[in-house]
């Protein structure tokens, strides 16, 4: 095979609860993460020019948005690609193009997702076939959503979210995404976080799973787990972009069954009854100030698959 397409989705935290700040700068979580049809497309392909003395690892970005996304050795797919070439014991060369259609820094883990496609695609590309548990490894050491995205569904993460519970899910769960116009860097809303609960003279609890919301994934009871979504960073992701209260109110306003924002934003969620219930509250949600635009989506869907 001379070129691979991985196909793999964002996705959505339908609770993010954060403990207190490790000395190693992360923070202990119970992350239950929810992989939503929202896709990003890895290709890897062999170099077709022959120029020996380019860099063995180049990437291009194609879709909206994509000019914050760098284009260096820090793209997230270069860094899982090299890691994985790493591993591997020897240099490998790849054109890494990712089309983007999950939103860029937007809560969404698009950098994680194109991470986790890079490492699949490479697999297969390079014949290393390595087993999914080495790509698990690898993807933690990228980044704390990586091994997420490989995995896709529905699974309740701890440690710093890398360490992955699946959960069975009863049902297909339909979501409104309010995009906003730039992004919201991940560090940055946890340190606020932290200064928000130091101000308030607040000390984070351990975190713990919420019963309601793994009984209402169980049962794929939606108006259940719209009243059990909740994120700890929401707080500070709303003290930076003040905006974004708007749009959550009016996604409420208009039926919505739960709101939350996504992860670490700006990306706001919306949980409807139906697909047909998404696509009314996309058309309000899409005109109101602040909000870029919104997009219909379901889950759970599966992680970073080979489409071609
Ligand atoms: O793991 P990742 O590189 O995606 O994390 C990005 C940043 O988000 C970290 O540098 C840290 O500031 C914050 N983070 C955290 N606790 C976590 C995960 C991420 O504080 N469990």
């Amino acid at each position: 095979m001379s070129a691979i397409t991985v196909r793999v989705p964002a996705k959505v935290n339908l609770q993010l609860a954060v403990g207190p700040l490790r000395e190693d700068g992360y923070h202990d979580l119970v992350n239950v993460f929810h992989a939503v049809s929202l896709f990003d497309e890895v290709t890897a392909a062999e170099p077709v020019d022959g120029d020996v003395a380019a860099a063995p690892l180049r990437v291009r970005v194609e879709g909206d948005h994509t000019g914050q996304v760098p284009v260096s050795d820090d793209n997230l797919a270069v860094r899982a690609a090299r890691a994985l070439a790493e591993r591997a014991g020897r240099s490998y060369r790849a054109d890494l193009l990712i089309r983007k259609s999950i939103p860029v820094a937007g809560g969404m883990a698009g950098g994680s997702a194109d991470a986790a496609a890079a490492l699949v695609a490479c697999n297969e590309l390079w014949g290393l076939g390595l087993p999914v548990e080495d790509l698990m490894e690898i993807a933690a050491d990228i980044g704390s959503d990586v091994p997420f995205a490989l995995l896709g569904g529905t699974a309740v993460g701890t440690g710093r979210g890398e360490r992955l519970a699946p959960l069975e899910t009863g049902g297909v769960f339909h979501w409104v995404f309010a995009l906003a116009d730039g992004g919201l860097s991940t560090p940055r809303v946890y340190g606020e976080c932290d200064r928000l609960r130091e101000e308030a003279g607040v000390t984070a609890p351990h975190p713990t799973a919420s019963e309601e919301l793994l009984a209402a994934l169980r049962e794929g009871d939606a108006k259940a787990l719209g009243q059990a979504l909740s994120n700890d960073l929401e707080p500070a992701a709303l003290s930076l972009r003040p905006s974004l209260v708007d749009t959550l109110a009016a996604g409420r306003e208009h039926g919505a069954l739960g709101a939350l924002v996504s992860g670490s934003g700006p990306t706001c969620a919306f949980l409807v009854e139906s697909a047909e219930r998404a696509a009314e509250l996309a058309a309000v949600i899409g005109d109101v100030d602040g909000c870029r635009s919104a997009i219909t989506a379901y889950g759970p869907v599966p992680g970073a698959t080979v489409a071609g």
